[in-house]
């Protein structure tokens, strides 16, 4: 059990009704540097300003940090498991990685929170930093995902959830903080619906209206819900926290899932990965993907609170470490 979670960022939000997904690349100059580093001393304060405006409104913000841009804003001691996002491909099937420094997952019921806290961080870094992708998530009738089936259900809750994804122990100096792996998909919508509901129901696991999970003797070793069940080699089941959310614009043809994935270490989520694109074993993968992909990829370490604020005074050498 990791002790460290009240210090944590908002890593466990209550499911909302909207969401912004930010990610955005550092401008390479010291003085672009320093003052992301002064930003982070001013996260918690921006939050709570904009959160007592509405005080119903369940706002929150989660950020975090790529490896290079740690290596470039923080130096050392650096997180134990962070790394650059590590792509994984076989049979047209990728998880690509794209350019990301900064993570921002802000959660409110409403969109105009999300917005006005948006739009308050990003006025603080100014042209310190780029945005290179940017999605507004809405939830979708009953917590469906765009592909229809609801979404969120085997999410581990209270102090399975602190379990899973607050680091604890095993990297002392890093307890509090959490990983997050974010992927934007885009579905072949008209390809989905021209499934029956029961391929659909096979793809994924569980029934579409229902939401039970098909029984074992139904369920294919292939289903997307087979090939995310992860154990330890003791048998016990590892999960990870995810919170994803649709965006899309009908007008363009866009219909997508935001795939964000907490966890104490960037393993499991990576294994689940491998998992649905080389399948287990191999070749028996997640038919999810013929009709979705992936158009980014980051991994980010999500400092605890008191180390966010702390980082605004680490001083790095010009080369970074
Ligand atoms: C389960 C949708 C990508 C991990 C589910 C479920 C749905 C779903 C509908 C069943 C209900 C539930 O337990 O939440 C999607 C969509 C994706 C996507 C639309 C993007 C195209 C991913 C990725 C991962 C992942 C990339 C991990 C790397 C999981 C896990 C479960 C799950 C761990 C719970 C499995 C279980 O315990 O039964 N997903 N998912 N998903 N998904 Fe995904």
């Amino acid at each position: 059990m990791s002790t460290y979670y009240d210090d944590s960022q908002a890593v466990f939000s209550p499911v909302t009704r909207s969401a912004i997904f930010i990610v955005a690349t550092i401008t390479n100059t010291p003085e672009h540097h320093a003052t992301v580093r002064n930003w982070c001393a001013d996260v918690a304060a921006v939050v709570r300003s904009v959160a007592k405006r509405a005080p119903d409104g369940r706002l929150s913000c989660v950020c975090g940090f790529g490896s290079t841009a740690w290596n470039t804003l923080f130096g050392l001691p650096r997180p134990a498991q962070l790394h650059p996002f590590r792509e994984i491909g076989s049979g047209g099937r990728v998880a690509i990685a794209t350019p990301g420094d900064i993570l921002l997952h802000i959660r409110a019921e409403e969109m105009d929170l999300c917005f006005e806290l948006a739009t308050q961080l990003l006025n603080k870094l100014g042209d310190a930093v780029t945005v290179v992708d940017e999605v507004q998530g809405f939830r979708y009738f009953d917590q469906r995902a765009m592909i229809g089936f609801v979404d969120g259900t085997e999410n581990p809750e209270g102090r399975g959830a602190i379990d899973f994804t607050v680091v604890g122990e095993e990297d002392r100096t890093f307890a509090g903080g959490s990983y997050a792996l974010v992927q934007k998909y885009l579905h072949d919508m008209k390809g989905w619906n021209a499934l029956t509901v029961e391929q659909q129901e096979g793809i994924i696991g569980r029934h579409k209206q229902s939401n039970i999970e098909l029984d074992a003797d139904v369920k294919p070793s292939s289903s997307h819900s087979s090939l995310t069940t992860l154990e330890d080699e003791n048998g016990n089941e590892v999960k990870i926290l995810r919170d994803n959310m649709p965006f899309g614009r009908p007008g363009m043809g866009e219909f997508g899932t935001y795939f964000i994935g907490y966890a104490r270490s960037p393993a499991p989520i990576e294994q689940m990965l491998e998992n649905m694109i080389i399948g287990l074993p191999p070749g028996n993968y997640d038919r999810l993907l013929d009709f979705s992909h992936a158009v980014t990829g980051g991994l980010f370490f999500i400092p605890s609170l008191t180390l966010l604020e702390e980082l605004s005074t680490r001083s790095v050498p010009p080369n970074g470490h």
